[in-house]
């Protein structure tokens, strides 16, 4: 076993372990992935100030998001097939989070469903909603999350249409993998994926497969699921969905200024900077990027949160200082649960707040929630 200390480590390991197609599905974005690369890159053009002789004991990164205690402002993204990186993925990065004291984001589009998540953790997770055309469902999906006792909805706003990534349609992806030659070649290279697949019964889409009239086997399902998210999502949804959920509501794919202000107006508690993690609209600017902008213009009356490119907690560190109160993590936790299962996510978490308390300290700064952009260069 190889000496786990960053988050590469754990990409690699995970390139090693989990089938191509859905490595793939999880390290790519749409069309030329400019948006996907800049997510990661801006972050490095932004440079600390490093201070001394500043008493650096007595540390601590714990805050709140969305009212909620954090063991540091990291949160683990909602991310579709999760259960296909590692067998039960879903349930056992809820089980890392909830361990470690950071929130865990339940997709729509989960292998495990909302109801086994909740069977086997034991503190409320969130739960993230795709609208979808059919809004019986989307009403039943909100009445399972909160008796499933989730503590706050994530709305995903910026997938109307889905962005193309050309590596899912070269693939062939879906879930179970489909026996061609190809994939039975390229599977025999994972025993260890296999075995984990082998020994549970989560293989579909737990939260769709059984709920929905007509859907049974996955090949309907695919169809269902390109024929189901509503282009024609409003803010008036928006208002209703709202209404319907009644807890803490986080509106998730923000990237411009107009945008949060409606945010703001809709009432929700909190906005995602955030492009998907560049697997939307490529050519959109980096989060990182984004963030300053709508700070300024709507930091003082709704929690400004952000994704995309976070791949250390010196990363955490910088959006904090441009006004992030939360990021959340999506490839980062995807490659240490494919690379190690829940151990992995764990030591995603334990990296990811080590450089985040040294990094802060180095800044000379002991408390998260005293760091501000002046720990940034100009
Ligand atoms: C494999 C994968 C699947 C995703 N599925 C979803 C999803 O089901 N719902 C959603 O709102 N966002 C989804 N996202 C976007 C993430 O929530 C998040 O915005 C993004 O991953 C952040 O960028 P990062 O991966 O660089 O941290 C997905 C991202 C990835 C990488």
């Amino acid at each position: 076993m190889p000496v786990i200390t960053c988050i590469e480590d754990l990409r690699q390991l995970a390139q090693r372990r989990v089938p191509r197609m859905f490595y793939d599905y999880a390290d790519s974005g749409s069309w030329t992935e400019s948006t996907y690369r800049a997510n990661e890159s801006d972050f490095q053009a932004l440079k600390l100030r490093q201070r001394v002789a500043v008493n650096m004991e007595h540390r601590s990164t714990a805050t709140t998001m969305v009212g909620q205690q954090v063991a540091m402002p990291v949160a683990l993204a909602p991310t579709g097939l999760t259960g296909m990186q590692h067998a039960d993925g879903e349930i056992l990065a809820a089980q890392a989070a909830e361990a470690f004291g950071v929130p865990f984001t339940l997709s729509t589009m989960s292998i495990c469903s909302i109801e086994d998540v909740a069977a086997h953790t034991s503190s409320p997770f969130w739960f993230q909603l795709y609208v979808m055309k059919d809004r019986g469902f989307i009403a039943s999906l909100i009445d399972r999350a909160k008796a499933a006792r989730c503590s706050a909805l994530v709305l995903t706003l910026d997938l109307q249409i889905l962005g193309q990534r050309h590596k899912d349609l070269k693939n062939g992806l879906s879930a179970p993998p489909k026996p061609t030659l190809a994939n039975l070649i390229n599977l025999a290279t994972k025993p260890r994926w296999c075995l984990g697949m082998l020994g549970t019964p989560r293989r579909q889409f737990g939260n769709i497969v059984g709920h929905v009239k007509g859907v049974d086997d996955m090949g309907s399902l695919s169809d269902w699921t390109a024929k189901q998210f509503d282009p024609a999502l409003s803010w008036d949804d928006v208002a209703w969905i709202k209404e319907r959920w009644g807890g803490k509501l986080i509106l998730k794919g923000i990237q411009d200024v107009e945008d949060a202000r409606l945010a703001v107006q809709s009432g929700a508690d909190a906005l995602i900077v955030s492009n998907h993690g560049g697997r939307q609209l490529d050519g959109a600017e980096s989060s990182i990027r984004a963030l300053p902008a709508i700070v300024e213009a709507v930091g003082s009356e709704i929690e400004v949160h952000m994704d995309g490119g976070i791949r250390s907690g010196q990363d955490v560190l910088k959006a904090w200082a441009l006004g992030a109160r939360g990021c959340y993590i999506g490839r980062a936790f995807l490659y240490g649960l494919g690379a190690m299962g829940r151990p992995g996510v764990a030591k995603v978490l334990e990296i990811i707040h080590k450089e985040l308390d040294l990094s802060m300290a180095f800044c000379g700064r002991t408390r998260i929630t005293d760091v501000d952009k002046s720990i940034l260069l100009k």
